[in-house]
């Protein structure tokens, strides 16, 4: 697409978002020719910086952050000259607003976006504030980041707040995993190959497991973390939009109406949750002190600065799916920090043989999904091992390497969405009814934690998380499957 003008601004612009994820992708889309020399780029936040002083800050992060095979410093620096910087508290209406209003071209049919990088708890009074001061035009578009809230009341009360000056096609709720070159690539894998969604079913698929884990500790992120914990901050949004992509009804298009409709449908059909199920069919823990890559690290109370917490930061749940295609098949999901591995896949696990005509029994084969990293995807077969005469069988993989397949680098999920929030294309981004769906199946599981109905346990640092979570699957003859 030809190279086009648009204005964007930044709330919370100095944060760690803007620096690692916005500022590179949207100097990756200006070296990819998608973006004028018209654009505006606006930092907003509090601290008293210049342009220029911004600019500084601005070409360190591009330095450290894009890809060293696609930084090019003349580039870099005629991206620069898009930014531009304001002091201002943008929960504050009745500031100076004159030197952000100045700079917002207001010919008809611009793009304007106002993207929150910002605490959620400042999303209500920023939207106040900006439509306060009249900057909302027909084209203005409003991006919030993840976590919506951290229950269903906070989540629908910053929906209704927003939705107070923004119509819902103005409101684009980001989820960087729908970024995700990957994930997006299930809809082709599931509804571009017939063989694949014949077979996509009940009848065929004994169970679904979908695993996001990560060797990284909270880092820095404590005090954010230890107020949600991996089911606010992985599942709610993350790992249940991956759920809905596996498991919706074929869309009537790639369209953002019809697409929402269906994953909507999936959210809520997922079984409830009642306390019998919370007791039995989920796990929650926290990482102990262990070794991670050699390094000997120290616990998530460690990590934290008042060491007091029972905080999850590892998790796995046996859901269900109430719908025709999914009835009996459990699909588990897990994630957490401090594991042995960083590994992010959707395993779908056929039904076996019914009848055995070999001596050795066939493994049921199973689809891998490998969303990041070595993306790709594999189907492993049981085949006849060549080197025996009898007919024994052994396990062979047909696999394709994204990366090999189609030798192109890439794109960080935020490249995507931004230039698709800037467009007005909502297909990648969360709607309200989604957002409040998801947090109606996880409410109950965090109260019924918060009642220590499931108790706490802890797992070492670098290890598979704790045994009951694979107790969880033995129950039904499953095992979780690890690719390393
Ligand atoms: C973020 C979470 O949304 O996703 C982080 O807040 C997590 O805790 C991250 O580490 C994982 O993203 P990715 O793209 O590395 O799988």
């Amino acid at each position: 697409s030809s190279p086009f003008g648009f204005d964007f601004v930044i709330v919370g612009a100095t944060g760690d978002l803007t620096m690692r994820k916005l500022l590179p992708a949207f100097y990756e889309r200006f070296r990819g020719d998608q973006i004028d020399g018209t654009t505006k780029i606006i930092g907003t936040a509090r601290s008293p910086l210049s342009s220029e002083e911004y600019r500084t800050k601005a070409a360190e992060a591009l330095k450290a952050f894009v890809a060293a095979e696609t930084y090019d410093a003349s580039k870099a620096e005629a991206f620069l000259r898009l930014l531009h910087y304001v002091p201002l508290d943008m929960t504050e209406q009745n500031a100076d607003w004159s030197a952000l209003s100045s700079l917002l071209k207001t010919e008809k049919g611009r793009p304007r976006v106002f993207y929150l990088a910002t605490a959620p708890k400042l999303y209500v009074p920023t939207a106040d504030a900006i439509a306060h001061n009249s900057l909302i035009t027909d084209t203005t578009r409003i991006v919030l980041e993840k976590p919506i809230g951290t229950d269903l009341a906070s989540a629908t009360a910053i929906n209704d707040g927003v939705g107070q000056h923004f119509r819902e096609n103005q409101i684009f709720r980001i989820d960087h995993y729908l970024g995700k070159q990957t994930v997006q690539n299930i809809l082709a894998l599931r509804f571009a190959n017939p063989i694949i969604e014949r077979i996509w079913n009940a009848d065929s698929i004994a169970h679904v497991q979908i695993t996001a884990s990560e060797t990284v500790g909270v880092g820095q992120r404590g005090s954010y973390y230890d107020t949600a914990g991996a089911l606010r901050d992985m599942v709610q949004n993350h790992l249940l939009q991956v759920l809905s992509f596996v498991a919706m009804e074929p869309p009537t298009a790639i369209a953002p109406t019809v697409l929402r409709d269906e994953k909507l449908k999936i959210l809520r059909a997922l079984r409830p949750m009642t306390d019998d199920m919370i007791r039995t069919d989920t796990v929650r823990a926290q990482y102990a002190a262990g070794e991670v890559d050699g390094t000997t690290v120290g616990s998530y109370l460690d990590d934290l600065e008042d060491g007091e917490s029972t905080t999850e930061t590892y998790l796995a749940i046996r859901a269900e799916i109430r719908t025709a295609r999914w009835a009996g098949v459990p699909f588990y999901i897990r994630t957490g920090k401090r594991l042995a591995q960083k590994e992010t896949t959707v395993i779908v696990q056929f039904r076996p043989q019914p009848w055995a005509i070999f001596p050795d029994k066939p493994e049921p084969g199973r689809l891998v999904i490998r969303i990041q990293p070595n993306e790709g995807i594999s189907l492993s077969l049981s085949s006849k091992d060549p080197s025996t005469e009898q007919f024994c069988l052994r396990e062979a993989s047909l696999d394709v390497s994204y990366e090999k397949a189609f030798n192109t680098r890439y794109p960080d999920s935020y490249e995507d969405l931004l230039m698709a929030a800037v467009r007005g294309d909502q297909v990648s981004f969360i709607r309200r009814d989604e957002v409040e769906a998801s947090w109606h199946w996880v409410e109950p599981i965090l109260n019924g934690w918060a009642a220590n109905i499931r108790p706490l346990e802890t797992y070492p640092a670098g290890s598979r998380g704790p045994k009951s979570a694979d107790d969880l699957l033995a129950r039904n003859d499953f095992v979780w499957k690890e690719l390393t």
